[in-house]
């Protein structure tokens, strides 16, 4: 490593998930741990942000996006919550999702200052946190067979830990639900514990959304916390077309928060990447605001990757694992605790051995710890199931044949 690199960059190290990647290749291995469809979104998107690309100015964009996308997002945010965002104040495209988690980071946070993360989480809030020089305060989602998670019946908050954690104060709080990896979905008694804190100590609350439309359970329940009572100053949401559209490619997101709360996202975003590219924001915007279309779109996606979770986890039941299931996402937890005869085995270990011995990837969740050590016992993998009939057919197939083989040599 470079002496010359910033400190700040130290902790981070080469990401785990290269190296996944290059034993995944160098097995051929059937890739379930990286994040992304592997198969198209739909082709009238592709087709509006072709048409776009060969007709529209292709110069910079405004910095808070194409007007049309965001008056296209303050509809979507509203037929989805409730809450009405001015498309001129209070909407702003970003770079996805990424580049709207960093610019919402440092917009808020001083260095020094206390940021509430749940762990295990997403690898960019740490980033971002260490790059506006904040301390990550993290609580911990217990796993589902420890005592909080049994309670929780599945990943959960011990919320007396939760007390402690935010009684050292915090300036921001980061909430991802539906959660990436463990696929939890809030339920409203737990956003109502969160939104009082927040609110207590007047922070802002950063509700990383990109999910919110791939939800499978507890639909009853889910709820955002802009819309809950007296949030709508304290909350800065964020999605994106990725995991909406299924176009990681596109690398297009959104932001909605109140006016006063927005400036200052405007400044970072402005600083980072000024604006983002024109043809695909009027592309996605066309299809967006075109209600029929974009109303029946959303409404399939929930049975379309319900089905595919339905087949993984049935395969990998059969191969041995025990599954709990996405609430939300599309991604699931496997606990390996079986094949082990309940010992603890590192989750690195297990995934890598997975994909030299069945030829199957996975992510060890062990990666998304970033403000304190992930647990000495987490014998649980992270599967993605945004892949095509034909991918998952084959990952079940090999994790069988493995299975019967006699499953991981430790
Ligand atoms: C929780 C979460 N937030 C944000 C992102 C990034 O979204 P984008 O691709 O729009 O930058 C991801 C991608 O995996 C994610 O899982």
């Amino acid at each position: 490593m470079s002496m010359k690199m910033a400190k700040r960059w130290a902790p981070f190290g080469t990401s785990i998930f290269t190296e996944m990647t290059q034993l995944a290749h160098a097995h051929e291995a059937v890739n379930l741990a990286q994040g992304f469809p592997d198969f198209p979104g739909p082709e009238d998107v592709l087709k509006q942000v072709a048409h776009e690309t060969l007709h529209c100015h292709n110069q910079y964009a405004p910095a808070i996006g194409e007007s049309s996308l965001r008056q296209a997002v303050s509809a979507l945010v509203k037929e989805k919550t409730g809450i009405e965002y001015c498309p001129n104040e209070e909407v702003t495209i970003t770079t996805g999702a990424t580049e709207a988690i960093y610019s919402v980071v440092n917009a808020f946070v001083n260095p020094g200052d206390r940021v509430i993360v749940f762990e295990p989480c997403y690898d960019s809030y740490a980033q971002a946190i260490a790059n506006a020089g904040g301390v990550l305060v993290p609580v911990r989602l217990h796993s589902p067979e420890t005592p909080v998670g049994l309670a929780s019946r599945g990943w959960g908050v011990d919320w007396n830990e939760f007390r402690a954690s935010v009684a050292g104060g915090f300036k921001l709080m980061i909430l991802n639900s539906p959660h990436n990896p463990t696929g939890k979905i809030f339920t409203r008694n737990e956003l109502e514990i969160i939104c009082e804190a927040v609110k207590g100590h007047d922070a802002v609350l950063m509700c990383d959304e990109v999910y919110e439309y791939l939800v499978y359970q507890n639909l009853d329940e889910l709820a955002s916390p802009v819309a809950m009572p007296g949030m709508r100053d304290f909350v800065v949401r964020i999605s994106s077309s990725a995991k909406t559209f299924g176009f990681t490619g596109f690398k297009v997101g959104w932001v909605t928060a109140s006016a006063s709360l927005m400036r200052a996202v405007r400044l970072v975003h402005q600083g980072i990447v000024f604006c983002t590219n024109p043809a695909t924001q009027r592309g996605l915007a066309t299809m967006m605001s075109d209600i029929s279309w974009v109303s029946s779109y959303l409404q399939s996606l929930p049975a379309q990757y319900a089905k595919k979770q339905d087949f993984l986890e049935e395969s990998l039941k059969q191969a041995g694992f025990a599954v709990q299931r996405a609430q939300g996402s599309y991604f699931l937890m496997a606990s390996y605790d079986s094949h082990v005869q309940g010992a603890a085995v590192r989750d690195t270990e297990f995934a890598k051995q997975l994909i030299r011995d069945a030829r199957v990837a996975a992510i060890p969740p062990s990666v998304f710890y970033y403000g304190s050590e992930a647990p000495r016992r987490l014998n649980w993998l992270r599967f993605a199931f945004c892949k095509t009939d034909l991918t998952l057919q084959k990952a079940s197939e090999r994790l069988l044949e493995w299975a019967r083989g006699g499953g991981p040599k430790v």
